[in-house]
C-alpha cells in the first residue's frame, strides 16, 4: 500500500468526517482530525479547529498537504468563512481538496456552491462529493430519527418523491479515494445509494427490519416549514422545506455509479445500514 502525506479532516466527528478518518487511518494514512470539541478520535493527531476562530487555522495546516472540507453547517454564506482559508492552505502547502457539498446544490449555486466553483482555480488536484441525503437521517441525531424514535413518525413535504439516499460510509469511502489516489479525481461526483426510495418505502423498511410500526405523515410545504421553524432559523427552515418539495417534484430520483466506479464495489442498502445498526446496537 503507498501512504500519501498527511490529511488534515474537518468536522472529524460528523457524519462523513468521522468514516473518513476511520478508513484513513485503517488504511494506514496519517490524519488529523479537526474538531472544535476535544474529542480524540483514536489513531490521529487531533487539532482545535473552528470555521470562525482563525488563531486555529495554522496550526491546524502545519505538516498538512490534503485537505478534506466540511462547510460550517448552517452558514448561509460559507465562501466568506471559508475562501480565505482555502488560500492559506494553498499557501501553507495543501495541494489537494476535497469538498463535502450536496446533490442538491451545484457548482456556482447558493451556499456552498460558490466554494465549489472557486477550489479548480485554487488547487491542482480536487474533488466535490455531492452526496444525496444520508440514511443517517434516520437513524442518527438528525430530526427524522429523533421523530422516528419518539413518535414512529418521518414528517415531511417530499410527497411521494423518490431520493437516492446513501450511506455515510460510502461517502467516506469515496473520500478517501479522491484524497489518496495516485490520480486525483478533479472532478464533480454525484453519489447515491443503489436505488431511490419515497419516504414511505424507509417507513416500511424500518417497520420490517425492525419491527417497529414507523409511518410517513405528508405535509404541506408551509406546515413543514412551520414544523422546522421550532427547530432551526426561519430561512434554513424554508430553505429545508424547499428542498423537500424539490423532492416532491422528482429532483432526487436518480441513482448514480459513483461509488461503484470509484471503490471497485457497490453502494449498500439501507435495509443493510439497519441490519448493521441493529446488530452493533444488540
Ligand atoms: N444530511 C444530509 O442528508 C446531507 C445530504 C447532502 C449533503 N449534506 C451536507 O453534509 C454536511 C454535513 O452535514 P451533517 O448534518 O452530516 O453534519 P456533520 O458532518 O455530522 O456535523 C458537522 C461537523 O462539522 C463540524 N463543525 C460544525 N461547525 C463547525 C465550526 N464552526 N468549525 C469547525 N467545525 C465545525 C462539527 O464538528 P465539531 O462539533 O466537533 O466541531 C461536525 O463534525 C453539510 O454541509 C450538509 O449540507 C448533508
Amino acid at each position: 500500500m503507498t501512504t500519501t502525506g498527511t490529511t488534515l479532516v474537518i468536522g472529524a466527528t460528523g457524519n462523513t468526517g468521522s468514516r473518513t478518518v476511520a478508513q484513513l487511518t485503517a488504511a494506514g494514512h496519517r490524519v488529523k482530525a479537526a474538531s472544535r470539541r476535544e474529542t480524540p478520535v483514536a489513531g490521529t493527531e487531533p487539532v482545535p479547529f473552528d470555521w470562525y476562530d482563525p488563531a486555529t487555522h495554522v496550526a491546524a495546516l502545519d505538516g498538512v498537504d490534503r485537505v478534506y472540507l466540511i462547510p460550517p453547517v448552517g452558514d448561509s454564506d460559507p465562501a466568506a468563512t471559508m475562501l480565505p482559508f482555502l488560500h492559506q492552505a494553498r499557501t501553507a502547502g495543501v495541494h489537494r481538496a476535497v469538498l463535502l457539498s450536496s446533490s442538491a446544490i451545484p457548482e456556482g449555486g447558493p451556499a456552498v456552491g460558490t466554494v465549489h466553483q472557486a477550489l479548480p482555480g485554487l488547487f491542482e488536484q480536487w474533488a466535490v462529493l455531492r452526496p444525496s441525503w444520508f440514511m443517517q437521517n434516520f437513524t442518527g441525531t438528525h430530526a427524522h430519527a429523533r421523530s422516528i424514535r419518539d413518535e414512529g413518525i418521518i414528517w415531511t413535504a417530499a410527497e411521494s418523491g423518490r431520493v437516492g439516499f446513501v450511506d455515510a460510509e460510502d461517502i467516506a469511502a469515496v473520500a478517501v479515494r479522491a484524497l489518496t489516489d495516485g490520480q486525483s479525481p478533479n472532478a464533480d461526483l454525484v453519489l447515491t445509494g443503489p436505488e431511490a426510495l419515497s419516504h414511505d418505502d424507509i417507513a416500511a423498511i424500518i417497520t420490517e427490519v425492525t419491527g417497529r410500526a414507523v409511518i410517513h405523515r405528508r405535509l404541506s410545504y408551509e406546515q413543514m416549514r412551520d414544523r422546522l421553524t421550532t427547530q432551526v432559523p426561519v430561512e434554513f427552515a424554508a430553505m429545508l422545506a424547499g428542498m423537500d418539495r424539490a423532492i416532491a417534484g422528482g429532483a432526487e430520483d436518480r441513482i448514480t455509479d459513483t461509488v461503484q466506479r470509484l471503490t471497485g464495489r457497490p453502494p449498500r442498502t439501507f435495509q443493510a445500514l439497519l441490519e448493521r445498526e441493529m446488530q452493533c446496537s444488540g
